[in-house]
């Protein structure tokens, strides 16, 4: 997904992921506004963290909906999220320590967009395939 279809993730017919999903997208573009503009930074911080929490309510959510749906016939779709849905927490925590610690320089705005490719990459590579098998086995 190219920088510019950001805001374009495709409802996949789910009400709780695809409102999940625009919230996130809205929470990044708050953040990336934040990091152009010097007086924004005090705001930062308590951006990040509400971003993570977002972030941790939606893969929470995904992964319940995974074990729900039958935890052997999925358990490697389910398990590889897990796997992002901790790389990525990772990912944001280290960037509020670094913000903390040291400021808004090049390498945060950097490491905040690889945060939020691997977002997308979740979605174009998990949310389709879940909510495909949600579709397919009636569980919107
Ligand atoms: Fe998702």
């Amino acid at each position: 997904m190219a920088r510019s279809d950001w805001s374009k993730i495709p409802d996949f017919g789910h009400p709780l992921i695809d409102a999940q999903h625009r919230k996130i997208v809205a929470s990044t573009k708050r953040i990336l506004n934040l990091l152009r503009q010097p007086a924004g930074r005090a705001e930062l911080v308590p951006s990040l963290i509400d971003y993570a929490a977002l972030l941790a309510e939606h893969f929470s959510a995904e992964e319940a909906l995974m074990e729900h749906i039958c935890s052997e016939k999925h358990a490697k779709h389910t398990e590889t999220h897990k796997r992002t849905h901790f790389e990525i927490t990772n990912m944001i925590n280290n960037l509020i320590l670094e913000v903390k610690d040291k400021g808004v320089d090049p390498y945060i705005k950097s490491a905040f967009n690889e945060t939020f490719k691997l977002f997308l990459k979740n979605v174009t590579a998990h949310d389709a395939i879940l909510t495909a098998i949600i579709q397919l086995e009636n569980m919107l």
